[in-house]
């Protein structure tokens, strides 16, 4: 089913509700989209396609609207597969439309895909005309891969942003922002952007700003999923902005793993001690708490602890992913408190520490580290590694 925007653009995605796991690691319990949006004017041009086995439904949606073969141009604003796994299906249809990318979308192009499609390499800025309407593309790298573009349409003053100002959750045939419940996409978008790009966010940043300076009239943001922007387009542009820049919340965020309770109980220990020198936190048991969830609730947390039992000689496994994560999405600098219990040995705490402390992050003192149940002692050492933190975050 397809969507007008505005005279001759149209929406012409997708929605997935059936993959479980985004990237074959985020939950998605509302679905995504795949947004792809066709423009008819004397030339036709459709952005974006959408992954793999979408596609017929793509080219049936593309088929409401025009013959297929009959597309000049396919402008690709990112190669990631959930847009470009259909690409050899359009390509088979459409022989003689050319693509339209940066010139290291080309390279990813040839190396995923290597079409038997004419090429025309778009540089930074470079203009498009289609007859009536004008494209232009805005080099954005790193939002979310290197070779990524932004396409806008200068007449209509639609921006097709890609990844950046995207969202988690299928549209379901609500495809504007006056049409849905923007609770669910706040939420949604935020754990979108948490996910997936939490590395990236300096390119957000410049991504944001890069499109500020143009001082283009922008009346819609049309990503590559979620919902399009018409009512209040700079309300994404904003939150992108909130969620991606250098402030840390003043918040304290406890991720504990643990087995039988003891790990539990130190962390309850802090808790409490924090709460009393009124320090706002958040306590997430790991085992049960998606990671994505897990991710959005600490990107932005002043402080975080990692709690962790031993297991095996090293950290309870799920921690250990969480504080790969946090190396691997390149968390922005804050002070990590470190929390832990053993039964004879230990292994897990210290694993962990180094790690973190390897990839500089602050580990915050005392790291509290108990052998069986907690003691007398350990409460005194919560108490001191709560002071801490309530200090770093005045
Ligand atoms: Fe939606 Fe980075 O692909």
């Amino acid at each position: 089913m397809h969507r007008e925007l505005t005279k001759g653009v149209y929406f012409v995605g997708v929605d997935d509700n059936h993959t479980e796991l985004f990237e074959n690691l985020w939950d998605i319990p509302f679905g995504v989209s795949y947004n792809s949006y066709l423009i008819v004017d004397e030339k036709i041009a459709v952005i974006e396609g959408v992954k793999g086995p979408w596609a017929d439904e793509w080219l049936d949606n593309i088929r409401e609207l025009v013959d297929p073969s009959k597309i000049d141009y396919i402008i690709l604003n990112h190669m990631e597969p959930d847009h470009t796994g259909s690409l050899p299906d359009i390509a088979k249809i459409a022989p003689n439309a050319k693509l339209v990318y940066t010139q290291k979308a080309s390279a990813m192009q040839k190396s995923f895909f290597d079409l038997d499609l004419d090429e025309i390499i778009a540089e930074d800025l470079q203009e498009l005309s289609l007859g009536s309407k004008t494209l232009q593309f805005v080099h954005a790298k790193f939002l979310h891969w290197p070779e990524t573009m932004m396409t806008y349409i200068k007449e209509d003053e639609i921006l097709f942003s890609c990844d950046a100002f995207g969202a988690f959750g299928a549209l379901n045939g609500l495809h504007f922002d006056d049409e849905i419940n923007m609770e669910i996409i706040e939420w949604e978008a935020k754990r979108y952007v948490c996910t997936i790009i939490t590395a990236y966010f300096k390119f957000v940043q410049a991504g944001i700003k890069k499109v500020k300076d143009l001082g283009i009239g922008i009346k819609m943001i049309a990503p590559s999923h979620g919902p399009i922007y018409r009512k209040d387009p700079m309300w994404i542009v904003n939150k992108y902005d909130e969620w991606s820049g250098p402030e840390l919340e003043k918040v304290c965020t406890i991720v504990y793993g643990s087995m039988y309770g003891f790990t539990f109980r130190v962390a309850m220990n802090l808790k409490k001690e924090l709460e009393k020198l009124d320090v706002t936190v958040k306590m997430f048991n790991i085992s049960y708490t998606g990671l994505s969830r897990v991710i959005t609730e600490t990107v932005r947390a002043g402080v975080i602890v990692l709690g962790t039992p031993t297991y095996d000689a090293f950290p309870f496994p799920k921690i250990w992913n969480f504080a790969n994560e946090i190396q691997g999405k390149r968390y922005p600098p804050r002070p990590i408190g470190i929390l832990g219990t053993y039964g004879w040995q230990g292994g897990g705490v210290e694993k962990i520490t180094k790690q973190l402390a390897d990839a500089r992050y602050e580990i915050l003192e005392p790291i509290v580290h108990v052998k069986g149940r907690p003691t007398e002692e350990q409460s005194a050492q919560c108490k001191s590694l709560a002071k801490v933190i309530a200090e770093r975050l005045k």
